[in-house]
């Protein structure tokens, strides 16, 4: 099984409210046409445009705290964005022919101090069994401290790696894949094999694309060290055709993590 993780920043203009890249999932499903179903996919969507304005705006990260009532309503409407989008990737994958499964991360998922505590993948297991594709993704989500949160779809791949011990776990983002310093700093370089050591040093100095309420790019190495225990890692630019299906072959593309 090869777990693929969609960056928010790639589905969508993180700078642009509801802003669904349409192209760009359509050439993803394309590729992934090619591999299945002689390989199988989880894959993962992040919140872009559509869950992280909701979250911020209504501070799901805090809490139940304030006025608890309006809190409620932003938990369902960021719920609900999600389940927009989700809807759209859905829909473009059935299209080219590929049966993606929606499971809400929330409905499956218990979540303590940002992290999963409690996950019901049994569902996953099953229709990875009958050959579907389940799509899930980053979410507003009970917590047992704070009554709500935010998952974010890097904690989710983390989570479902260590269940699944996947073969390979592929981040697509909105570079080319990590670089020694913010990738909007002229002299960045690529770092194409990625030690643990080097995540360590950048994690110093994280920063991310747009609005982030689940801690960007630092959220997303901290989990990619604890996936490489048990998985190759790659972390490629999703919206260059062919990269997705290098990566599923393994061969060099991107960013790779090795401990
Ligand atoms: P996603 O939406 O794909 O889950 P994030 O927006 O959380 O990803 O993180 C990706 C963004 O992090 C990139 O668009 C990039 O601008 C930013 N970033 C900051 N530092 C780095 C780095 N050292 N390497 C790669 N990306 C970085
Ligand atoms: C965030 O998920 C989900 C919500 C804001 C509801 P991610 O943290 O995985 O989203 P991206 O990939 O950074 O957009």
């Amino acid at each position: 099984m090869i777990l693929i993780k969609l960056g928010g920043s790639v589905v969508s203009d993180k700078n642009v409210p509801y802003s669904f890249n349409r192209e760009v999932v359509e050439a993803i499903a394309e590729e992934l046409r090619g591999f299945y179903p002689d390989e199988s996919f989880i894959l993962v969507h992040g919140g872009g445009s559509f869950g992280h304005p909701n979250a911020k705006e209504y501070r799901i990260r805090e809490g139940l705290t304030g006025d608890p009532e309006r809190k409620r309503i932003g938990f369902s409407k960021t719920h609900q964005a999600m389940l927009e989008l989700n809807g759209l990737i859905v829909e473009t994958f059935l299209k080219k022919g590929l049966p993606a499964y929606s499971v809400s991360s929330s409905s499956i998922f218990l979540v303590e101090e940002g992290g999963i505590v409690y996950g019901d993948v049994e569902v996953l297991r099953k229709l990875l069994e009958r050959g579907f594709i389940p799509v899930l993704f980053g979410d507003s989500a009970v917590a047992l401290e704070g009554g709500i949160d935010i998952l974010s779809g890097d904690q989710i791949a983390g989570y479902l790696a260590k269940m699944f011990r996947p073969e390979k776990v592929i981040f697509l983002m909105d570079v080319d894949g990590i670089y020694d310093k913010n990738p909007k700093e002229r002299d960045a370089r690529l770092i194409e094999e990625l030690s643990g050591g080097e995540i360590e040093h950048l994690l110093e100095s994280p920063e991310s694309a747009g609005i982030d309420v689940t801690g960007g790019i630092g959220n997303k190495l901290r989990e990619a060290l604890k996936i490489a225990l048990y998985s190759e890692v790659y972390f490629i630019n999703g919206g260059v055709r062919g990269n997705l299906s290098k990566a599923i072959r393994g061969e060099k593309v991107g960013t790779r993590l090795r401990l």
